[in-house]
């Protein structure tokens, strides 16, 4: 089938044109996961911000709906987040009819422009939306100071924004009873990661934690842009992190950015959609009529102490027959192919080993052909975890995209189990349970489709490895 549209992915959610940045709003609400995202209606690169919607009820097909909020003569609607105000604290519906409120960041168009935390209401389900009269609900003339993360705080039953001071690297807590009027709590911060402006703050509950999850641009470990993460208490009023974190990213790849968490997803899930780009080159990446596209969603678990993710469980529902499956196999030095026609997308399982105590590097070429391929790979001698995607086909837009994208992380005993969603435009790896990610958008031919094997220094193991075709979420 021939694609009028290179690089469109097939498993991922992308808007049929224009610009994107970060997920906004995400909420799980009568049925439907809606998701909200940085849009220009009227171009392919960062501007207009206003912000788009889309919705799924499996987190798997998304079907794009008019621009939600879009901007105006006076502002910008810049990152935030949505909330189901269910006893209508904010008189902004009824009580027959309570509101979806959405809090986002006002940024003003005129010379000062200032950034003010704002309200806008839909009491349709999340279809239209209406700005609240009295905005904006927080100023404190600051033109840096955005990305209201609200939620509903069971214990102290208000609810609790975490909204960045990016340029201070703090994320400051308010409180309220309304949503309209808001009290200032603590600030957190600067820690951790501070090499770039901090956005985006999302704070939640997980296992027996609070995890906080900061965006940092630049100063992410692939360059460029990246999310970081604190575990810590919460009591309504101070996020106290856990002594002795370091540096903790969700991604380490080079296309995990400005991601946030669903709120209430059904079950008590957490669930997890990032920006899949990197600012260092989001407006040149090779795409039209699109510019942009969201990670798939994770769910997020704790171990250890750690975040662990995995793709949401609906993905194996996209499974078709195995394209390939082999166990106990070992593979001689050098590059071997697999399969020569894996398609353009497809989810991998694999449990890779050193076949010797020389084997230096190990692993799989995805999307390899006509002299591309994306290396996936395991470093014995510096215990890392790869993506090399300097041969990946479509490189050469920008200086920054070529690279190689490392994770440490020991060698479990059995192999490195590892995780593989390939798709038109990217790979998303989760290694050893998950508890290490990378993300990389790659851009190769359409035609590059075969499935390697590549080791060097000695042979690899090959314990298990299956490849499942996948129903397309999107043509
Ligand atoms: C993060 C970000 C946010 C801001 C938005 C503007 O990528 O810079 O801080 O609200 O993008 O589009």
């Amino acid at each position: 089938r021939v694609r009028a549209e290179t690089y469109r992915p097939r498993l991922h959610f992308s808007p049929a044109r224009n610009w994107i940045n970060d997920p906004n709003g995400l909420i799980h609400h009568a049925g439907l996961w809606h998701l909200f995202f940085q849009y220009n209606p009227e171009g392919d690169v960062w501007g207009n911000m206003s912000w788009g919607h889309a919705v799924s009820s499996d987190l798997l097909h998304w079907q794009e709906r008019p621009v939600a909020i879009p901007h105006d003569a006076q502002e910008m609607i810049f990152s935030g987040s949505v909330v189901y105000d269910e006893h209508n604290t904010s008189g902004l519906g009824t009580d027959g009819t309570p509101p979806l409120v959405a809090v986002y960041t006002s940024t003003l168009k005129d010379a000062t422009g200032l950034q003010r935390q704002s309200l806008a209401y839909s009491t349709d389900a999340g279809e239209t939306w209406t700005k609240y009269a009295g905005n904006p609900v927080l100023d404190i003339g600051s033109k840096e100071f955005r990305d209201p993360g609200v939620f509903w705080h069971e214990g102290s039953g208000r609810w609790v924004m975490a909204v960045a001071l990016p340029i201070e690297h703090k994320i400051r807590f308010y409180a309220s009873a309304d949503l309209k009027s808001w009290e200032q709590l603590g600030d957190f911060g600067p820690t951790g990661a501070t090499g770039g402006v901090w956005e985006c703050p999302n704070l939640f509950p997980l296992g027996d934690r609070w995890v906080l999850l900061v965006s940092i641009n630049p100063g992410g470990p692939a360059g460029g842009s990246a999310t970081q993460y604190f575990t810590g208490t919460f009591d309504g009023r101070v996020f106290a992190a856990d002594p002795g974190q370091g540096e903790r990213w969700v991604d380490r790849g080079a296309d995990c950015y400005a991601g946030i968490t669903y709120n209430d997803a059904p079950g008590g899930r957490r669930v997890f959609v990032p920006w899949m780009n990197n600012w260092l080159y989001a407006d040149r990446i090779p795409t039209s009529p699109w510019r942009g596209a969201m990670g798939f969603p994770r769910e997020l678990s704790l171990r250890d102490g750690s975040l662990a993710q995995e793709p949401v469980p609906e993905l194996t529902s996209l499974r078709t027959d195995p394209l390939l499956s082999l166990a106990d196999t070992t593979v001689a030095e050098g590059t071997e192919e697999l399969l020569a026609d894996s398609g353009q997308f497809y989810e991998l399982e694999a449990v890779l080993a050193p076949g010797s105590a020389a084997t230096a590097s190990f692993g799989i070429d995805v999307r390899a052909g006509g002299g591309q391929y994306t290396r996936i790979g395991y470093d014995t001698s510096a215990g890392e975890l790869f993506i090399d995607r300097t041969a990946s086909g479509a490189v050469d837009f920008d200086a920054d995209f070529p690279g190689v994208h490392r994770a440490p992380v020991a060698l479990p005993d059995g192999g490195l189990d590892l995780r593989i969603l390939v798709d038109a435009s990217s790979v998303e790896v989760y290694a050893a349970g998950g508890s290490v990610c990378l993300t990389d958008q790659i851009f190769p031919d359409p035609g590059a489709r075969a499935l390697r094997a590549h080791t060097s220094g000695g042979p690899m193991r090959i314990t298990s490895l299956t490849a499942y075709g996948l129903k397309p979420v999107s043509v």
